[in-house]
C-alpha cells in the first residue's frame, strides 16, 4: 500500500469533517517504520527520548543533537509521514533568534515537516517568528514537561477555573501567532473540549479526553517497554518489557544447556575442504 504524506491542510480538513487523527512518538529507524506501516497521521520525534531511549529522569538534559540525531533516523524510517521534531530544552527559551535557527536545523538537517514547542502566550514571539521563517508550529499547552519544575512536578494542569481560562488564553495566542496546531497534555477534557472548540486549527490531546481534533501516544507506553512510571492517561496495548526479557533469558538458557547454535544456525563447508584443511594441519 502507497501512503502518501499529509500535509497540514489535511489534517486541518481532518478537523473540519470531525475526522480525528492519530499520531505517535517515534525515536529510531524501526519504530517509525512501523507508525508508518500502522498508518498513523503523524509522527513526533519528542523529546521524551531523553527518558524512553537514554533513561533520564526527564527532558530538560536533551540536546538539540540528540533531537537532530533521532529526527533523522525517523525520517528514513517513515519517509511518507509527517514528522515533527520537538524543541528540546533552552533550544527556543533563550531568544527568539536561537529559536528560528534550531526550528531550521530540524527542517535543514533532518527533514521535518513541522516543530513542536512547550508553552503559551510566553512563547508567542519565537511561534510568530518560525511561522515567518516559513516553517510549520505546533503549540504544546497544559503539562509541559521541560517547566515541571515550575508546575511542581508531571501533574495534571486547568483544573480549576482560573487555570484552565489561562490555558484557553494561550491556547488563543498561540494560534494568533500563526501555529498550525496545539497539543493540549494532562488537563481536563471539558477543558480541551472547550480549546477545541474555541480555535479553529486543530487541538490534538494526550491525556486530554476524546474531545479533541485528534489523540497522541508516547510509543514506549503503547507497547509497554517504559518501565519508569506510567501516567494516568496511558493505555498499553502490548507489554514488550516482558515478552522482551523472555526472549533473552530464552536466549540465555539455550546456550548454556547448549542447544544454541543448533546446526540449522551454522555454515557448511564447501565440499572436500574439510579433508584438504586436515592435510594442511
Ligand atoms: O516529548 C514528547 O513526547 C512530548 C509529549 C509528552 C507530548 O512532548
Amino acid at each position: 500500500m502507497s501512503i502518501k504524506k499529509l500535509t497540514r491542510w489535511d489534517l486541518q480538513k481532518k478537523k473540519d469533517s470531525n475526522e480525528k487523527a492519530v499520531w505517535i512518538t517515534a525515536y529510531d529507524y524501526w519504530n517509525a517504520s512501523f507508525a508508518q506501516k500502522a498508518g498513523m497521521d503523524m509522527i513526533l520525534v519528542g523529546d521524551s527520548l531523553g527518558m524512553c531511549v537514554y533513561g533520564y529522569e526527564g527532558t530538560v538534559p536533551v540536546t538539540m543533537d540528540q533531537c537532530i540525531y533521532h529526527s533523522e533516523a525517523v525520517r528514513r524510517g517513515a519517509k511518507n509521514t509527517f514528522i515533527i521534531g520537538d524543541m528540546p530544552f533552552l533550544s527556543y527559551q533563550v531568544s527568539v533568534e536561537n529559536a528560528v535557527l534550531n526550528a531550521g536545523r530540524f527542517h535543514k538537517e533532518a527533514g521535518v515537516d513541522a516543530i513542536k514547542l512547550e508553552g503559551g502566550q510566553r512563547v508567542c514571539r519565537q511561534i510568530r517568528a518560525i511561522s515567518d521563517g516559513g516553517m510549520l508550529v505546533m503549540g504544546h499547552i497544559g503539562l509541559t514537561p521541560q517547566s515541571s519544575g515550575q508546575l511542581g512536578g508531571f501533574k495534571a494542569q486547568g483544573r480549576t477555573a482560573e487555570t484552565a481560562h489561562e490555558l484557553i488564553q494561550d491556547a488563543k495566542s498561540i494560534q494568533d501567532a500563526g501555529a498550525f496546531s496545539v497539543l493540549v497534555e494532562a488537563v481536563p477534557p471539558e477543558v480541551c473540549g472547550i480549546i477545541k472548540n474555541t480555535l479553529s486549527i486543530p487541538v490534538y490531546s494526550i491525556g486530554a479526553g476524546i474531545e479533541a481534533d485528534g489523540q497522541l501516544m508516547i510509543s514506549s507506553d503503547v507497547v509497554g517497554v517504559f518501565q519508569a512510571f506510567t501516567p494516568k492517561f496511558v493505555k498499553k496495548y502490548e507489554n514488550l518489557a516482558d515478552k522482551t526479557i523472555k526472549a533473552f533469558s530464552d536466549y540465555r538458557e539455550d546456550v548454556i544447556k547448549g542447544n544454541f547454535p543448533a546446526p540449522e544456525h551454522t555454515y557448511k563447508m564447501v565440499e572436500g575442504e574439510m579433508d584438504k584443511l586436515k592435510k594442511l594441519l
